[in-house]
């Protein structure tokens, strides 16, 4: 008895670790940003079509920022897990569209991680200012867990 008492409290440990470091990456869910920025991801489709909807913490316009939704494609083909995605933003509240790629790894903690990058196009009224229209950048995003009560 003394020595399983150790086993299990281990045994638990481990069981109850792995329930917060998934070993698959998985998009559903709540994501923030190095922005600050927040993301929502409802659900993924059989196709590996999802919606959801974005918060940004920044604009380049300068109206004032609501939520917008998203539209997205996680590709499916690849069965290894860290699955790659493109999603697009149509904001609401600017005459912009921001277009997402990226990939969801698991971090060396296991932890989930979207890497992205992003072209930000704004509406210009001469196409002599075509040049100066598409914004790029890139945006890392973590899991937000849902804090204890
Ligand atoms: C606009 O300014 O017209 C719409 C908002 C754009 C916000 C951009 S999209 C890329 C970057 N990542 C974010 O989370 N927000 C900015």
């Amino acid at each position: 008895m003394v020595q399983v008492t150790p086993f299990l409290l281990v045994l638990s440990l481990a069981l109850g670790a792995q329930s917060f470091s998934p070993r698959r990456c998985n998009l559903i869910g709540n994501w923030v940003n190095d922005l600050g920025s927040r993301m929502e991801i409802l659900a993924v489709d059989g196709d590996g079509g999802f919606s959801g909807s974005y918060l940004t913490a920044v604009t380049a316009s300068t109206n004032e920022i609501q939520k917008s939704p998203l539209q997205g494609s996680l590709q499916r083909k690849n069965q290894k897990g860290q699955p790659t995605f493109g999603f697009t933003v149509n904001w609401t509240f600017s005459d912009s569209i921001t277009v997402f790629t990226g990939q969801c790894f698991l971090d060396k903690d296991g932890n989930e991680v979207l890497k992205t990058m992003w072209l930000l196009r704004s509406r210009v009224d001469d196409i002599e200012d075509d040049w100066k229209a598409t914004r790029v950048g890139t945006n890392i995003f973590t899991r937000v867990r849902r804090q204890m009560e």
